[in-house]
């Protein structure tokens, strides 16, 4: 028995009024509690099934299960926001469906259910940008993370392929001066003026400078992406379209399968550890603009590169850090962004073209390539990013034209 009832009930038997008084509140507590549950629900009833606003006509591939997504997501808050956040879950595709909901089904597993796909609600201002102002191209700031001696042996197939397609919002961070490339290409070449050693501190100098550009373009998303990387345009697109940039937004592949663990050396004196997941830079990831400006305390101005310092992990590791460990906000994990580090082999062929972002072994793995049978062979492609990109824009003037099949 709860040893503070008996001092209670010796204090209502001395006073009988208060002893009914007592008794009366009780019982009109019970039936306020009764009537509660018979009010609530109507409201809600009302409220589910409204129409969503539609924005593309993408909306054919939704599954059962994203709609159960969805409708559980609306009826836990009933704000515009969610409304928005339950839509963009319905817009995804079948393949990214899935590809989310094994995410999510992982997530579960680890006993954390908020880390679905969905991005934290947390933002707020969602005016539906959807519905009257739909994401372009234009809207995002492609940073593509190079050195000096790969300009010619794998710049040079970024600009002849995808950068050729965003050639303005794309922009190349090295750490040489390369004129006669930027005047040949037209391409933006950003001479970091970082070491070109492939070390910690170098590459968090890039990233550094990567950051301060993305938030002097005035750009809605920052995405990086690595120099053997090739951008499937129209599917960045795509999913960056489900989420608002005021949204808090880290999207990236994990490249492990459990969070790392650092000692706390920014918030406290490295005594004590923190847990966070990073998305893996070799695959790219993108940063919502809301978001990024929220990093600027540990980012903007070369504070990255002090941060990086102080918790001593590359540069990825620290994005991930900042933003899972310091502002606490989840990475929206995705499969959609490949690294060379996977088995690129294993991509389902007729799944390639969904991707985000692809990728191909170097020196050491020359065969881990994407399977895509097109206009090139392995000999003249060895990278297939050709090929893809022959795939995705076949009015390219090098590529192959289809033999016609009838002579006029
Ligand atoms: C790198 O150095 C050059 C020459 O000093 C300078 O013009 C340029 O702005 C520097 N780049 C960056 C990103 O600071």
């Amino acid at each position: 028995m709860n040893p503070l009832h008996r001092p209670v009930r010796m204090h209502i038997a001395s006073v009988g009024v208060s002893k009914f008084c007592f008794l009366f509140s009780l019982a009109f507590c019970g039936l306020l509690l009764l009537l509660i549950p018979a009010l609530q629900p109507p409201a809600r009833q009302v409220d589910l099934p409204q129409p969503r606003p539609h924005t593309r006509p993408t909306q054919v591939g939704l599954s059962h299960h994203s709609q159960v997504l969805a409708v559980s997501v609306h009826a836990e808050k009933t704000d515009s926001a969610t409304r928005l956040n339950g839509n963009s879950v319905g817009q995804e595709g079948s393949i990214q469906t899935e590809i989310i909901r094994n995410d999510k089904k992982e997530m579960d597993a680890k006993g954390s259910p908020e880390r679905g796909a969905l991005p934290g609600g947390k933002g707020g201002a969602l005016s539906g940008s959807n519905s009257h102002d739909p994401l372009e191209l234009k809207d995002i700031f492609i940073a593509v993370k190079t050195t000096r001696k790969y300009h010619k042996s794998r710049l040079e197939l970024l600009i002849q392929t995808w950068v050729s397609q965003a050639k303005e919002q794309t922009y190349m961070f090295t750490d040489g001066e390369d004129r006669e490339l930027q005047m040949r290409t037209g391409a933006n070449i950003i001479n970091t003026n970082c070491s070109a050693a492939h070390t910690r501190q170098a590459l968090c100098c890039k990233m550094s400078v990567e950051y301060d550009k993305f938030i002097e373009s005035q750009k809605k998303w920052f995405c990086h992406v690595d120099d053997d990387n090739y951008v499937i345009l129209p599917s960045l697109l795509w999913v960056l379209s489900s989420y608002h940039h005021s949204q808090d937004v880290y999207l990236g592949r994990p490249s492990l399968d459990h969070p790392i663990e650092a000692a706390e050396r920014v918030k406290s004196d490295g005594s004590v550890s923190v847990k966070f997941w990073f998305a893996t830079g070799g695959a790219g990831f993108c940063i919502s603009r809301g978001l990024a400006l929220k990093m600027s305390p540990w980012a903007s101005l070369g504070n990255f590169i002090s941060t990086a310092e102080k918790i001593r992990l590359p540069d990825d590791c620290t994005i991930g850090y900042i933003i899972e460990a310091l502002l606490e906000v989840s990475l929206t994990h995705t499969r959609l962004f490949h690294s060379h580090l996977e088995n690129l082999q294993k991509l389902p062929a007729d799944s390639i073209l969904k991707q985000v972002t692809l990728s191909y072994g170097g020196f050491e793995n020359r065969r881990n390539v994407v399977s895509i049978v097109g206009g090139f062979s392995l000999a003249e492609d060895p990278t297939r990013f050709k090929t893809v990109h022959c795939l995705l824009y076949p009015d390219t003037d090098w590529c192959p034209k289809p033999k016609p099949r009838h002579k006029n």
